[in-house]
């Protein structure tokens, strides 16, 4: 009895060390040189920025379909004309890619998240929010569901955002191409703070954005796609029942702050497709 005791355990131990993500086994530093530093055991990430660089990291492996969490804090204090990014994306002229952005701002003003979602090489769908948190005090977890009928961006379990595949009205979705996960830290003082207006206070670098809590949930790609399906993935299938729907609308109502499909300036011969459903 307490030899199986112990084994159920050692194995329960097992799953949630698997699970519990390590920078040095799941991503490689691609920019910045020593600005982004894996630290302790592989548990946590930084990136930073200074006058000369920012930084960046990106997955080693790449998905179809996944379920990806990310633990991030934001850089603190006067944050304006910085950028923190946090997406999924293929390569090449038709690529795909699902946008986390992060623009930062004076101390005591809130950040803007900004999202998008390309697909066939084609972006425009921007979404923006403020957050009903100071996301510089403390980790928040930022994630992307994607499976084959929806893309739900989720900020700490609240869906913000939901792009369905609508290519029956000949809306192309991102389902063919493998995405990686990509994140950077740098400077956009043109553009990212009050249309540019406010820029960056460089008496306070080196800024740093702090990550943990890496979890690709995902199909083995290589295998076809049908692994995934034939297996007991709930993510893989899911949708927003009543509740999420609640939530997100909470979101939209309170929180969002810019929404292409209803900026008919900008589309003067009508919203994209997409919007009209
Ligand atoms: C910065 O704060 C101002 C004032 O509250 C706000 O209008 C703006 O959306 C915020 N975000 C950015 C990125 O400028
Ligand atoms: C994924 O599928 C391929 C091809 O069927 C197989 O060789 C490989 O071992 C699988 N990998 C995992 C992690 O299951």
């Amino acid at each position: 009895m307490a030899s199986i005791l112990l084994h159920l355990t050692s194995s329960l131990l097992l799953v949630f060390v698997a699970s519990a993500g390590n920078f040095y086994r799941d991503v490689d530093i691609t920019w910045g040189n020593d600005r982004a530093k894996i630290v302790g055991n592989g548990q946590a990430l930084k990136l930073s920025l200074d006058k000369a660089s920012g930084s960046g990291f990106q997955s080693k492996s790449e998905y179809l379909f996944a379920k990806i969490d990310m633990q991030i804090k934001l850089v603190p204090g006067n944050s304006a004309g910085t950028v923190t990014t946090y997406y999924l994306s293929s390569q090449g002229p038709t690529h795909d890619e699902i946008d986390f952005e992060f623009l930062g701002n004076l101390s005591g003003d809130p950040y803007t998240l900004h999202t998008n979602v390309f697909t066939q090489g084609k972006g425009n769908r921007e979404q923006q929010f403020h957050l009903w948190f100071d996301p510089t005090k403390d980790f928040h977890t930022y994630s992307i569901l994607w499976n084959p009928q929806h893309v739900i961006f989720l900020v700490d379990g609240i869906p913000i955002r939901d792009f369905k595949n609508q290519e029956r009205i000949g809306v192309p979705f991102p389902n063919n191409q493998a995405m990686r996960v990509y994140s950077s830290l740098w400077d956009a003082e043109d553009w990212a703070t009050r249309g540019g207006l406010v820029k960056t206070d460089w008496t306070k670098a080196p800024f740093i954005a702090s990550y943990q809590n890496f979890i690709a949930d995902t199909c083995n790609w290589s295998s076809g796609t049908s692994s995934c399906s034939s297996s007991n993935k709930a993510w893989f299938r899911q949708e927003l029942d009543s509740i999420s729907l609640k939530r997100l609308r909470w979101v939209q109502k309170n929180y969002m702050i810019y929404n292409y499909c209803t900026d008919y300036k900008r589309f003067p011969g009508g919203v994209p497709p997409e919007c009209r459903t």
